[in-house]
This record gives structure tokens, C-alpha cells and sequence, in this order.
């Protein structure tokens, strides 16, 4: 046989998987080094307490003949997509089916496999720096083209800059399907409610599908940066949107997270007819995915509960708390830095021009922190480290500490 050569021309390891490879050896070479972990997005609180009282109840529902689930729907449980409709949406007033909401073990595996019903010369866009998985995941699809000098020539790159506060603006090329994730990974902005606009606009006119990443839409406390695409008026019919419970209610190590697609929404096949979205996500899901856990769902239901509700506003409020104090800190401090206000990430800009892998190797040694070098999520990120709000409020403390005194501000 012979292997999708797709493969072979990545990067040789997933951003995240070689900063955890590097601190893996760091601490083998330095068991003694008491390194706090500012990089990958991972929670520390332990999940709402009302979650784990509906898995306790789930688990033992399979315990027993007449309340055992086997096989689910792979489109996931009715008191589920129920209980998103309701909670995520209709409180909102924006207009979303239980129907539309397909529930799957996590966003990143949705953003991923989203590539299968979109056809395999579409044109990309992302922005630079975005998540590595929208590039990733395309380029093994076949729809990278060759890379030259740190990019790939197929994809639309949205550069992400401070000029344009980080924030990717429609490009004037055409471009089939747009990866946007607001409050961004990794640069902690948001876009406003006119901002989205334009994206929106610009899809309509070009026919184009925006994949609204929005893993974060917990973190928003500005009242003009909408939570939903759908917000905005005419999204239905050009945008997925794509959410998560692992930062909202810390389900990195259960696995949650959902995919909205519009009844509306369509895209052409080889004749030019309409056919919609909804349909082709429907048939991959039920071909390559036999639906979420039924106790991690009973567990995703319970945050809707009204305790749910208050237990996970409990834990965003601290998360955005540990992130709010990384941004004032390294301000005062005299760093460059974005993000951090509805978004657990903070982005700095390196204070003397050093690259990022360097940098993230000097606080690995010199201050024990790892962080994400910011040229991971793309060359425009080059310079830059992301931060995350997602430790301890004392791990985070400290670590301002240390890498304050590291380089002698204050
Ligand atoms: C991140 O750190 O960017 C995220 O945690 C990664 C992810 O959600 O897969």
C-alpha cells in the first residue's frame, strides 16, 4: 500500500504534542525543577459538581436492565441537543434547532473532520496565527498545495497582526470555507458584532462556509462581541458553528462538544444543485462516529441545570480572573500583550525581538514555565508566546513572579 503522502509533508509533530514532548524531557533531565504549565489550554478546576452527580446517576443507569443505554443516536441524546437549543440559543433569542445540534466528543474532532464534506479542492482560509488543527487537519485532506517558506501555497492566509488588532478581516481572493474562532485562539481577541458582519457579508457574497470555532463564547463579558455566528442576521445560511465543554465546564479529559448546522445551509455539488449540509454532516457522522457517551452527555445535560449554570460561571469567572491578572501584570511590566479580557489567553509579544521557540526555551530554564511559542500557530505568530489563564490562581501568581524577575522588570 501506499500512505496519504499528505502525511509526510506536516510538520513533523502537532504543536501541542511537541511542547509536551520538550517539558517531558525537560523534567527527565530536571526532576527537581517545579515547572508551571502555562501552555496547552488545560483546565485545573475539577468538573461542576452537577455534572458528576448526573454521570454518578448515568453510571448506575447501566447498571441496571431497564435503564441501560447501549448504541446512541450518533447525532447525540434529545435531552441534550434539548437541553443546547434552549441554554446556548433560544435564551439568547437566537434561532437554533435541537435538530441542527449534532453532539460529538469534543470540538477539535468536529473542526477536523468537517474537511469530509467539503470538496478537496475548496480554497481554505485561515488566520495566522489560528489553531494548528485548521491547517493540520486540511493539509491532510489534500488541500495544502506545497509549502514554501512556512506556507502552504493553497490556503488564503488571513494575517493576524496588531495593526489589525490580531483580528482577520475578509481578504479580497476568494476563498471556499473560512476557519474563524472568536474569542480567539491563540491571540485572546474577539470580534465585534460589526466585525462578524463583514465576515458574514463576505461569505454570502462569495458563497463561501464559515466554521465558527467558538470553544471560548463562555469567556465573553463585552456586551458588543456576540456569542453565536447566528447572532448576526443572514449566518444561517453560510456558517457551522463549533462548540465545546472542555472550557466551559472542563470536559478536556471527558469529551464533549457539539456542531450547529443550519436546516438553510447548502453548498453545490458538481451539477451546481443545493444540497444541504446538515445531510452530509448527518451521513458522516452516522458512518464514522457512533455517537458521544451516554453518561458524559447526562453529564453535559446537568450544566443547564440551574445549578450547572451558576457552578460553571463559578469556574469561567476564575479561569477569566487568572487571565485578567497575567494581562495587568505583564502590562504594568512593560510586555506587549493582547487578549485576556473575554478570552482565557493571553498573547505577548516577545520584549527584545527574540523568536518564539528560543524564548519558550529560556523560560522553560531560565523560569520553569512552558508556554506556547506563538510561531506554532503560524509564521505571523512568530515573536510571540500564549499564555493561558487555565492554572491555579497560585501557580498562576507565581509564575508572573518568575517571569517578571527573569527579565528584570520590576
Ligand atoms: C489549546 O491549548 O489551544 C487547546 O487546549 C487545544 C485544544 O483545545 O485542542
Amino acid at each position: 500500500m501506499k500512505i496519504n503522502d499528505n502525511f509526510e509533508a506536516l510538520p513533523e509533530s502537532y504543536l501541542f504534542s511537541t511542547v509536551a514532548a520538550k517539558l517531558r524531557q525537560y523534567r527527565e533531565e530536571h526532576p527537581e525543577a517545579d515547572v508551571i504549565r502555562m501552555d496547552i489550554g488545560d483546565v485545573t478546576l475539577p468538573i461542576p459538581d452537577a455534572a458528576i452527580k448526573a454521570m454518578h446517576k448515568a453510571v448506575d443507569d447501566m447498571a441496571a436492565k431497564t435503564t441501560f443505554h447501549g448504541y446512541g443516536p450518533e447525532q447525540g441524546y434529545d435531552f441534550l441537543r434539548n437541553a443546547i437549543a434552549q441554554g446556548d440559543y433560544a435564551s439568547r433569542g437566537v434561532n437554533v434547532n435541537a435538530d441542527e445540534i449534532f453532539i460529538s466528543d469534543g470540538a477539535k474532532s468536529d473542526l477536523g473532520n468537517l474537511g469530509d464534506i467539503y470538496s478537496e479542492d475548496s480554497i481554505v482560509a485561515v488566520a495566522d496565527p489560528g489553531y494548528p488543527v485548521y491547517v493540520d487537519a486540511n493539509v491532510i485532506d489534500g488541500r495544502g498545495g506545497k509549502l514554501v517558506d512556512g506556507k502552504w501555497s493553497n490556503f488564503v492566509y488571513l494575517p493576524c497582526t496588531p495593526a489589525n488588532g490580531f483580528k482577520p478581516v475578509p481578504p479580497v481572493e476568494h476563498a471556499d470555507v473560512i476557519f474563524l474562532c472568536s474569542p480567539a485562539n491563540p491571540t485572546g481577541v474577539s470580534f465585534t458584532r460589526s466585525e462578524l458582519e463583514a465576515w458574514v457579508a463576505y461569505a454570502r457574497a462569495n458563497k463561501s462556509l464559515i466554521i465558527y470555532d467558538s470553544a471560548y463564547c463562555a469567556y465573553i463579558t463585552s456586551g458588543d462581541v456576540p456569542h453565536s455566528i447566528y447572532e448576526i442576521e443572514g449566518a444561517r445560511e453560510v456558517a457551522i458553528e463549533v462548540r465545546s465543554f472542555s472550557k466551559t465546564a472542563g470536559f478536556t479529559g471527558l469529551r464533549c462538544g457539539y456542531t450547529v448546522v443550519p436546516a438553510e445551509l447548502c453548498g453545490e455539488d458538481a451539477e451546481g444543485r443545493e444540497v444541504p449540509l446538515r445531510k452530509l454532516w448527518n451521513r458522516r457522522q452516522t458512518t464514522k462516529f457512533n455517537g458521544a457517551s451516554y453518561v458524559i452527555q447526562r453529564g453535559a445535560e446537568a450544566l443547564y441545570s440551574a445549578e450547572g449554570k451558576e457552578q460553571v460561571s463559578e469556574n469561567v469567572d476564575y479561569y477569566l480572573g487568572n487571565a485578567r491578572m497575567i494581562r495587568d501584570k505583564m502590562t504594568e511590566a512593560g510586555f506587549e500583550v493582547y487578549g485576556g479580557d473575554n478570552s482565557p489567553y493571553i498573547w505577548v509579544k516577545s520584549p527584545d525581538g527574540e523568536e518564539s521557540w528560543p524564548l519558550f526555551e529560556r523560560l522553560l530554564t531560565e523560569a520553569n514555565i512552558s508556554c506556547t511559542p506563538g510561531v506554532g500557530f503560524g509564521d505571523a505568530g512568530q515573536g510571540y508566546i500564549r499564555l493561558t489563564g487555565f492554572n491555579t490562581r497560585e501557580n498562576t501568581e507565581e509564575a508572573m513572579r518568575r517571569i517578571i524577575r527573569m527579565f528584570n522588570k520590576k
